[in-house]
């Protein structure tokens, strides 16, 4: 078993100080009979944060906003891919002024951070959420959330293939809560929440690939953060836990039950700047 390699990452993320669960867009989000402890959020917060920055990663913060409970989950303010900020477009009426708040940040931030450019796309797209990158092409959801005009709006603006995937169970509505990337060329997925066209695709792609378990999948431990070695995850998803260190990874659990009563998990709190170009591109002439 050969151990995997980490490489150093930017993310972007969101303090909860305004989260809550105050409307139902996901089947998770129960608003009238359970509370979030928002003081247990933020320490849960803080320890994912923490996890980052121990690992040797960066994290740049932007400002939350009352009035917005979900713009924690600044995995679906963008996705960034060659140092080009792709932002989204809300599906759900509630999250819509959180895209305009990601957009500003990359235009004003986003050069000190390598970012070149960043683009509002006309059809529904919820960034990471929904668009999982990898050195050879793009991972992209569609069925609960992101439109696949999206895909092939992003497919334009960043040059890269985008895979479109159908996703069919409303608990994993977003790709990131049924799929994690974990090193360039491997993934992790639970099967049944794919169309029986894209679980073919995804055979076809990664016959290597971690089949996570409903068991793991219905405690979100799929929507994990890996560096190529490190994977991030919910402490309750201990089989995926196991799986990965059997495959040479290694798991770094964190409990982020609160995150979950929105249906989010670390993934979901956690958006990577990528400003390097693939690795497939190399330097160009
Ligand atoms: N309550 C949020 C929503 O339904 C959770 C978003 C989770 N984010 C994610 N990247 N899966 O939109």
């Amino acid at each position: 078993m050969n151990a995997q390699t980490a490489t150093r990452r930017h993310y972007l993320m969101c303090r909860p100080t305004y989260f809550t669960v105050a409307y139902a867009i996901n089947p998770w989000m129960h608003p009238d009979d359970e509370a979030v402890d928002t003081e247990r959020a933020l320490a849960q917060w803080e320890a994912l944060r923490r996890t980052y920055l121990d690992l040797g990663h960066d994290v740049s913060l932007i400002e939350p906003a009352p009035g917005l409970p979900d713009m924690v989950f600044a995995a679906n303010g963008a996705v960034v891919v060659d140092g080009l900020a792709f932002g989204s477009r809300f599906r759900h009426i509630e999250r819509l002024p959180e895209a305009v708040r990601y957009l500003e940040w990359f235009k004003a931030h986003g050069v000190e951070h390598g970012v070149r450019d960043a683009y509002l796309p006309l059809g529904i797209a919820e960034g990471e959420g929904d668009f999982l990158t990898t050195s050879t092409r793009i991972l992209a959801g569609t069925g609960f959330r992101t439109e696949p005009g999206a895909h092939r709006e992003l497919e334009e603006y960043v040059d890269r293939e985008v895979v479109s995937l159908t996703l069919v169970d409303p608990r994993l509505y977003h790709l990131d809560t049924a799929l994690a990337v974990l090193d360039e060329e491997t993934i992790a997925y639970y099967p049944a929440a794919f169309a029986p066209e894209s679980q073919r695709l995804l055979a076809t792609l990664y016959p290597d690939a971690i089949h996570a378990s409903e068991e793991d999948a219905m405690v979100l431990g799929l929507n994990a953060v890996s560096d190529g070695r490190n994977v991030v995850l919910p402490v309750q998803a201990a089989g995926l836990a196991r799986q990965l260190e059997a495959r040479g990874f290694e798991a770094v659990p964190v409990d982020v039950s609160e995150f979950r009563k929105s249906g989010g998990g670390p993934k979901c709190c956690t958006l990577e700047i990528r400003v390097g170009g693939g690795p497939e591109r190399g330097s160009q002439p």
